[in-house]
């Protein structure tokens, strides 16, 4: 049974109804329902109707296979303005379908001018009254460093009943925005973070059923988040890192039946106090005086009574400078799941020690049922004697406290984020409920994309490890981890995960975002930053690091099909390939390597030459640039950068390989690199796999490899006829490896391959977080290998696919799914009495070659019986074969002899 294909899942600049987006940021995707196999869009047609009813634009019939980046070629879009748009496409009888439910978006604001009367407002910077402890004991240095957080409000008048509000909000710091007492919208530690200096984002709010006729209240908390609050590794600067104290800046505007509107903008009317939250800091956490919280202080009424008002004041107002104010184009942080404790046990001195069995960023709600003077710390794990283990925090103190001389009550912290498994609650009275104590996870909001299962529970958990070290991780950005003194934009890490991000959740808008904070961060030099936003850290240039400039831009293209990033950031890409031109003339990477983190964290004196490993990412960079600037619209560029890689392969290979395939540097990482990025000729590839196998053999068949060669390591292995020694490696329980961190209670992964050993128990206090996720890049392998999900070469988009499954090991079974813009492709295989079952969906609208392996290929047959389009070769083992398949979309079942049969351990 065939269905008419129908467009739908209508997404705007990577979001659904965006609220804000930036003119030059339009691009449209929609997805295609629809049954039947062989399904394709051949033409479309997009309609895009401003408020009000005018056509902003018709593209008319376009014949097309393309659903995604599609650029808005109408009218100039005006600031603030509202559109919806539909589309309608035709499938391949060129049978037209009904016109998509509408979408819409909204323009963001101009960046300068769009924002009237509205200034910056708040209370300056007051840190909290320093009160000598009761008993003897050192004062708490903190406590001249962190500042209460204020409260704002602003009464107002509404004489009609409104038809629509909007609410643009923004702050230096974190704002928390409240309407007649309701939070406008869900998003936590808004606005984010960038470089405030240069740009600060803002959220739009539908607050239409928030606000009404006769009197309201706007009202927002604040604190001191990215901009004037701890971060990073080094301590607060004197002006903290961007400013001193937060301050907000909003405009409410209310329309009317009658075509009028109302605008309430921060300004010096408003008041302001401190209020219960007696300190609020990312990396220290918060304190709550419940007794202090003005109950009401955020609806109508608030101040008549005279018990009411006390302290508040009229706000200090600032005049806005020209500092552009950007909508957000990323997802917000939001609270995406709620874990209760899987155990509480009593510690000493009336001590609760709660597990969450998960390793997740966040903060704790606790309830207490009368009055309670409650300390919360949170860590990662648990020292030897069950006690929380907190020296790698270095000074993150992460710990929350609250007081109440009233009952019941309910804390929850606002401003603050928290990497934690465990947390231990001092003072709690009495027992606590199975409801009292919850884990709320916070994080960037980017849904699951990927899905992984397999017939090893380890390694099922192994996948379950590596999405949530990204969702502790991407909080407004890629950060290194979420809990000790760092919490950082570092590169490295992020280029090296990327394409693992990619699949596993939709980080498309997410990336975009960091994309213009990296690109904020370069040097005028081109040298690409370490870490973006970069803080006061002047640190650039560093290999595999800096080169994320090129390769998560290149990374997006591929996984989203989209080239608007390409564009925008052709130019920072350029400056930095000049950069690197510029330095070393004779294309060797040799100068200006920066602060060269080499292969980070590599175990063991597993050392590669530092020139070895920059010359091929440059290597890799130039071959990149080429698809970059023939996809971006410069074929001229395009031929420079390949004639660019070629005098960098002859380079490299002139001072690091000999004729027998041998690398001056024989590290795992080196072959890895060489091979992947194609600096080894093909003469003389199965030598250098040879050499790389040796390698691995000489570690006692263990990896050593750090983040810059770990993601490449097995698809390598499995694109060079090594296939059995990539599951070695997967398989591998002994450290270093994957399933040593799993086998020792990993639920995120770890920062270090040797985090922690049952020989010498934990590495150095001093850099060990239990939730990093550069070394989870394997995950990229899962997907493209394990499960086969992968794209023809030289594709970008997921429109024409390679399925090509790499069974291997003691797996008898693995399934999953990647939801790409073309829509949803799932792969299953099983082996079973020497027969390889392989079953797949396609999404309408891609076409597949399909590669089933087989000890004879030409034995396999699809699910009608039919035998393959022909028989390959296989990359994976020598000896072994692919039946090749054509397929379009739809479901498809095939079966054959299995290759491995009898290989099963
Ligand atoms: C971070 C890393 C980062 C590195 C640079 C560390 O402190 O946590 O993940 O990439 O520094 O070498």
């Amino acid at each position: 049974m065939t269905t008419p294909l129908t467009p739908a899942g209508l997404r705007c600049a990577h979001l659904t109804d965006p609220l804000g987006v930036a003119p030059d940021r339009v691009s449209l995707s929609w997805l295609l329902a629809g049954t039947g196999h062989g399904r394709a869009q051949t033409s479309y047609q997009v309609v895009v109707t401003q408020e009000g009813g005018a056509t902003a634009w018709d593209s008319g019939r376009v014949r097309s296979s393309d659903q995604a980046g599609l650029g808005y070629q109408g009218q100039p879009l005006s600031r603030g303005g509202r559109y919806t748009w539909q589309v309608r496409v035709w499938d391949e009888h060129q049978t037209a379908s009904d016109w998509s439910e509408p979408a819409r978006f909204e323009v963001e604001l101009d960046p300068v001018d769009g924002w009237g009367e509205a200034a910056w407002i708040g209370l300056g910077p007051i840190k909290e009254e320093f009160k000598a402890p009761a008993q003897a004991g050192p004062p708490d240095p903190l406590r001249h460093a962190l500042g209460p957080a204020p409260y704002l409000r602003r009464a107002f008048t509404v004489g009609q009943p409104v038809a629509w509000a909007r609410l643009y909000v923004t702050a230096l710091g974190l704002y928390e925005a409240r309407l007649n007492g309701q939070s406008a919208g869900d998003a936590v530690l808004a606005p984010g973070w960038t470089d405030y200096a240069q740009r600060i984002a803002y959220q739009t709010f539908d607050v239409t059923g928030l606000v009404h006729d006769g009197e309201n209240v706007l009202g927002a908390r604040l604190a001191d988040g990215w901009y004037a609050g701890f971060f990073g590794f080094d301590a607060k600067r004197a002006g903290a890192h961007y400013g001193q104290a937060p301050e907000l800046l909003a405009q409410l505007v209310m329309g009317f039946e009658d075509g009028t509107t109302q605008r309430v903008v921060t300004d010096e009317h408003w008041q302001a106090a401190f209020a219960a939250i007696r300190h609020a800091d990312l990396l220290m956490g918060e304190r709550h005086d419940l007794d202090r919280e003005p109950h009401g202080w955020d609806r109508p009424g608030f101040g008549r009574a005279s018990s009411q008002g006390a302290g508040w004041r009229p706000v200090q107002a600032r005049e806005r400078d020209g500092r552009p104010l950007i909508a957000d184009p990323g997802p917000p942080v939001r609270v995406t799941e709620e874990i209760g404790p899987a155990s509480v046990t009593a510690g000493p001195q009336g001590r609760l020690i709660v597990d969450f069995g998960q390793n997740l960023t966040g903060w704790l709600r606790v309830a207490v049922r009368g009055p309670a003077s409650v300390r919360i710390r949170h860590a990662e794990v648990l020292a030897a004697d069950g006690s929380l283990y907190t020296d790698n925090l270095r000074t993150a103190r992460q710990t929350d406290e609250f007081a109440t001389t009233a009952g019941p009550a309910t804390f929850e912290p606002r401003f603050t984020l928290h990497g934690f498994r465990y947390a231990e609650i001092t003072g709690y009275p009495g027992d606590p409920g199975p409801d009292d104590i919850v884990a709320r996870v916070a994080h960037s909001d980017t849904p699951a994309t990927g899905s992984f299962d397999s017939s090893a529970p380890w390694l099922n958990q192994l996948f379950r490890t590596i999405d949530w070290g990204q969702r502790g991780n991407f909080i407004s950005v890629p950060t290194d981890c979420p809990q000790r003194d760092e919490r950082l934009g570092w590169l490295g890490d992020a280029q090296v995960f990327a394409r693992t991000a990619c699949y596993n959740r939709d980080v498309a808008a997410f990336f975009h975002k960091w994309l213009d904070d990296v690109a904020d961060a370069q040097y005028p030099s081109g040298a690409f930053s370490d870490i973006a936003p970069r803080l006061n850290i002047p640190w650039a240039g560093a290999p595999a690091w800096g080169d994320a400039g090129v390769v998560v831009p290149w990374t997006l293209h591929k996984m989203y099909g989209d080239t608007a990033v390409l564009r925008r950031h052709f130019a920072a890409m350029t400056r930095w390939m000049d950069f690197l031109e510029r330095d070393n003339p004779d294309y060797l990477r040799t100068r200006n390597l920066g602060n060269s983190y080499n292969d980070w964290l590599a175990p063991g004196d597993d050392q590669t030459s530092p020139e070895l490993l920059a010359t091929a990412y440059w290597a890799y960079d130039a071959a990149l640039m080429a698809e970059i600037a023939d996809a971006a619209g410069h074929p001229d560029q395009a031929a420079g950068y390949r004639a660019l890689r070629a005098k960098i392969g002859a380079a490299f290979a002139g001072a690091f390989l000999d004729d027998g395939g041998q690398l001056t540097s024989g590290t795992q990482t080196a072959y890895v690199l060489g091979l992947h990025m194609r600096l080894i000729p093909d003469e003389l590839r199965p030598a250098a796999a040879g050499h790389l196998v040796d390698a691995i053999r000489r570690a006692g068949w263990h990896l050593s490899t750090g983040f810059a060669g770990v993601g490449y390591l097995l698809p390598v292995l499995c694109g060079t006829g090594h296939s059995d020694v990539a599951y070695r490696l997967l398989e591998q329980d002994s450290a270093p490896s994957w399933r040593y961190m799993i086998d020792h209670g990993a639920t995120t992964i770890w920062e270090r391959w040797d985090g922690w050993t049952e020989q010498r128990g934990f590495q150095s206090a001093w850099m060990n977080s239990f939730n990093h996720y550069a070394l989870g890049s394997v995950g990229e392998w899962l997907y493209r290998f394990v499960l086969g999900i992968d794209q023809a070469p030289g594709q970008a988009g997921f429109g024409r696919l390679l399925i090509r499954p790499h069974p291997g090991g003691s797996l008898t079974a693995a399934s999953g799914s990647y939801r790409s813009v073309r829509g949803l492709i799932r792969t299953g295989w099983q082996r079973a009495d020497g027969t390889f079952r392989f079953n797949l969906e396609i999404p309408p609208n891609a076409s597949a070659c399909i590669r089933v392996p087989s000890s004879d290929a030409r034995s396999v047959r699809d699910g009608t019986g039919a035998p393959p389009d022909g028989v390959a070769g296989y990359p994976g083992l020598p000896g072994v074969q692919e039946a090749v398949f054509e397929v379009g979309s739809g479901t498809h079942q095939f079966s054959g002899p299995d290759a491995w049969a009898g290989r099963i351990p």
